[in-house]
């Protein structure tokens, strides 16, 4: 293998272990993974766009190009102490543990899992719940989750890499100091009522991730284009929704969820392929709508806005709101919560009143509820002054030391900014080429040393009736200049395999 895409591959692939303490003080590990997309509004979102629809299986030859370095873990006893990358002896086999409860057990995590299983299974039965549980470690192989030859699996390394990192559960990074916050919010707003989940597998069946949530079946957000697919029946979730049905089928009546989700997307400042949410949701009882002389719908309507506007108001002080409606599969009525912040209307969640199929479905007939869904990095990026999504992803001090625990709105310092280097590539596309296709190239290629990738200029040929793309690559590393030399390498590489990959004819 080309030795400096070993070393980017290398230090992409080996971010590290996480660990993550249990409530009773049990050991658990975890590990976690990367990317970013952090619009609450993806539901609301793909309903917009227009021609997209079934799924549509990657071409085989997609699947991440070079076999990357082994990853392990460890087990570390205490969510405190967390260790910024994995050591070296760590990476030197070919699995992962996690610390994430994969099995139902009223909130505890009873044995060891082996993941030499059928993942669907595994999925299936994942999540666990949560809280006061004790702990167990289980193990994911990369060959479980990253299949080249498997033309229903379209999960590249660098996402593998990032399973298992939960930053949202290192109490001093902004995810993490942002998620205390919002469960301090709740903690005082309705105290020992929310129950808290923070540590659910990130592979879910295609069941929790879509059809319990009323995920329309030629939803485009269904498509191999947009959420990474372990094989035909697991995905990686999408988005914590993914978990209301089984908690809801659990016997939880409140509760936040909060995880690591998966999408594949654009390139640039604010975009991942990995990111994190928060989920909440609140049922009500026909008791409770009786006593305030309401229908269950309004009841609920009513309550959601109360909660999520304090919620607003708790994390960004005292800002002007305002309620959008919208679509969710999920919800009805729906909404966005909006707040005038820095000089601009910025969507701030996304949420409704739940569908009451989902609720009787899952065992809660009779009742209502609202939910809501938000995006930690979106807000985490705005109250700490974070400019690019990928200083979330950073071991480097001059970033990590500069946050404290339960110090919501530090100032994030940039330190200096390195050069820019930009690259174009012009082609000629064909019918299925897709722009998430090519970012996940460039982005296995390149890693996190790409910055933004954008379509400079398109046109259409009349007589020979094909359309060319001009991208232009932003590389640029956020703690070293790079060198010309490197980002040939890189650059010759993204074109010969966007080339041989992606059906396209170079320019
Ligand atoms: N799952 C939605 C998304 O990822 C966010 C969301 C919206 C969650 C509304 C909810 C909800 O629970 O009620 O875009």
């Amino acid at each position: 293998m080309n030795p400096l895409r070993s070393s980017v591959l290398s230090a992409l692939l080996l971010p590290g272990v996480v660990v993550v303490g249990t409530r009773v003080g049990l050991p658990v590990l975890a590990m976690a993974t990367l990317r970013l997309s952090s619009s609450s509004s993806f539901f609301a979102y793909q309903q917009q766009k227009v021609g997209l629809t079934a799924p549509q299986r990657p071409p085989s030859s997609f699947a991440s190009p070079s076999p990357p370095p082994p990853l392990v873990v460890c087990s570390i006893p205490d969510r405190h102490h967390l260790p910024s990358s994995h050591s070296s002896a760590e990476a030197s086999s070919g699995r992962i543990s996690l610390g994430f409860c994969t099995r139902q057990s009223v909130g505890f995590c009873t044995r060891q899992q082996s993941w030499n299983r059928n993942l669907a299974a595994v999925a299936a039965a994942a999540s666990v719940t949560e809280v006061g549980g004790g702990g167990s470690s289980s193990t994911i192989s990369r060959e479980e989750v990253v299949r080249e030859d498997d033309p229903t699996n379209n999960v590249p390394d660098t996402v593998f890499g990032k399973i298992g990192l939960q930053l949202h559960n290192r109490e001093s990074h902004p995810l993490g100091i942002l998620k205390n916050a919002i469960y301090s919010y709740f903690d005082e707003t309705f105290p020992g009522v929310f129950h808290k989940v923070d540590n659910l597998l990130p592979i879910v069946s295609v069941k929790a991730n879509f059809d319990d949530v009323l995920t329309p079946p030629d939803h485009v957000s269904r498509s191999y284009n947009d959420t990474y697919y372990v094989n035909a029946d697991t995905v990686l979730r999408c988005h914590t929704s993914a978990h209301q049905a089984e908690l809801l089928r659990q016997g939880l009546t409140h509760f936040l969820v909060t995880g690591d989700v998966y999408r594949r997307d654009a390139i640039d400042a604010t975009h991942y392929p990995v990111f994190h949410q928060m989920e909440g949701l609140r049922l009500f009882t026909q008791q409770e709508w009786e006593a305030a002389g309401m229908d269950g719908t309004a009841l609920a309507a009513q309550e959601l806005k109360k909660t999520l506007e304090g919620l607003a108001r708790h994390l960004f002080g005292d800002v002007q709101m305002r309620w959008v409606d919208t679509y969710f599969p999920f919800t009805d009525p729906s909404y966005e919560l909006e707040i005038f912040f820095q000089g601009k209307w910025m969507e701030v969640l996304g949420c409704g009143v739940t569908q009451q199929q989902i609720l009787c479905n899952n065992g809660c007939a009779g009742t209502t509820a609202w939910a809501f869904g938000l995006g930690l990095e979106r807000l985490a990026m705005v109250l700490f002054d974070i400019p690019d999504i990928r200083l979330f992803w950073s071991n480097d001090s001059r970033f990590t030391s500069q946050f404290k625990s339960g110090q919501l709105g530090t100032k994030f310092k940039s330190f200096s900014k390195y050069p820019p280097c930009y690259k174009d590539i012009s082609f000629w596309i064909s019918e299925e080429f897709s722009e998430n296709n090519l970012c996940e190239i460039v982005r296995g290629i390149a890693g996190d040393l790409v910055e933004e990738v954008v379509l400079i200029d398109e046109f259409t040929n009349p007589k020979k009736g094909k359309t060319s793309h001009c991208y232009r690559i932003a590389y640029r590393s956020m703690e070293r200049s790079l060198t010309d030399d490197e980002i040939n390498a890189l650059q010759a590489e993204v074109r010969q395999q966007v080339e041989s990959k992606l059906k396209i004819t170079l320019r």
